[in-house]
């Protein structure tokens, strides 16, 4: 993510197998180490060209339609890699919003936060809450960064800020749960894609995905590019999606 060029220069080539398009999709960026041992590199590298493939994906998002990307970019369990990986990760996300929000911002991004805010350090933060700010009115996509997540503190902290409303437990419907997740109020993603070849969920929106479909490639994520992400939509588009019912009766 190191070009100043605005979005959308060209149109995406017309795909005809692509006439569901998902609202909200959900990444699991894996595969970044892998990718830089591949070329003697080292790990911080891979993630570096995991932030330049975000603004590709998000570009051919737009393109295509979608309107909400979530990607996970640190987890609370990543806090128990190499320190000096923990504190590379923390450097591209503040690298990444210094040089990257004017330009997201200009071309109509709306950038959101899922995670714990504890942890991250004071000016990381800061950084996080002006993008917020600044962005907040833009409406174009949503890019929400799941940044210090995990599913299970995500549930953890809804239900805390329940009790602390003081919520009647009989009153507590699956709606209510789920507008105090950390981005209340945006539709549960509908494709969840992992890249590296794992098929886990890794504690990722794990009550928002419940009904979302599954796609996994072995592709690392600084090699997934648009036509990956296309292979993914055509995927999305074999899938039947019921939701618990009978269709076709
Ligand atoms: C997993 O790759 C990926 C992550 C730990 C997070 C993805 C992070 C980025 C794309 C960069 C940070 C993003 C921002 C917005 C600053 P891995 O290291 O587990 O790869 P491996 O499985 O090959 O080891």
């Amino acid at each position: 993510m190191t070009t100043q060029a605005d979005f959308i220069q060209h149109d995406a080539e017309p795909t005809s197998s692509i006439t569901a398009v998902p609202h909200h999709i959900g990444i699991i960026m894996d595969g970044n180490g892998r990718w830089a041992q591949a070329r003697g590199m080292p790990r911080i590298a891979g993630h570096q060209a995991g932030v330049d493939n975000i603004r590709r994906i998000l570009e051919h998002c737009v393109q295509r339609g979608v309107k909400v990307l979530t990607i996970y970019a640190f987890s609370t369990e990543n806090w128990r890699r190499p320190p000096d990986e923990v504190s590379g990760l923390m450097r591209l996300l503040g690298l990444t919003i210094q040089r990257q929000l004017n330009e997201l911002n200009r071309n109509g991004v709306r950038i959101l936060h899922s995670g714990r805010m504890e942890g991250i350090n004071k000016h990381l933060q800061k950084q996080i809450l002006n993008a917020l700010e600044v962005t907040k009115d833009n409406d174009r996509i949503i890019l929400n960064v799941a940044f210090n997540y995990g599913g299970r503190a995500e549930i953890l902290d809804a239900v805390r800020h329940i009790m602390q409303d003081g919520i009647p437990p009989e009153t507590l419907t699956e709606e209510m749960l789920s507008s105090y997740m950390y981005i209340g109020g945006i539709p549960d993603p509908d494709l969840i894609i992992r890249t590296g070849g794992g098929w886990r969920l890794s504690n990722f929106l794990i009550w928002q995905a419940a009904y979302a479909e599954y796609y996994t490639t072995p592709t690392y994520w600084p090699d997934f590019d648009e036509n990956e992400l296309d292979k993914a939509l055509i995927e999305y588009n074999q899938r039947e999606r019921r939701f618990g019912r009978v269709l076709n009766q």
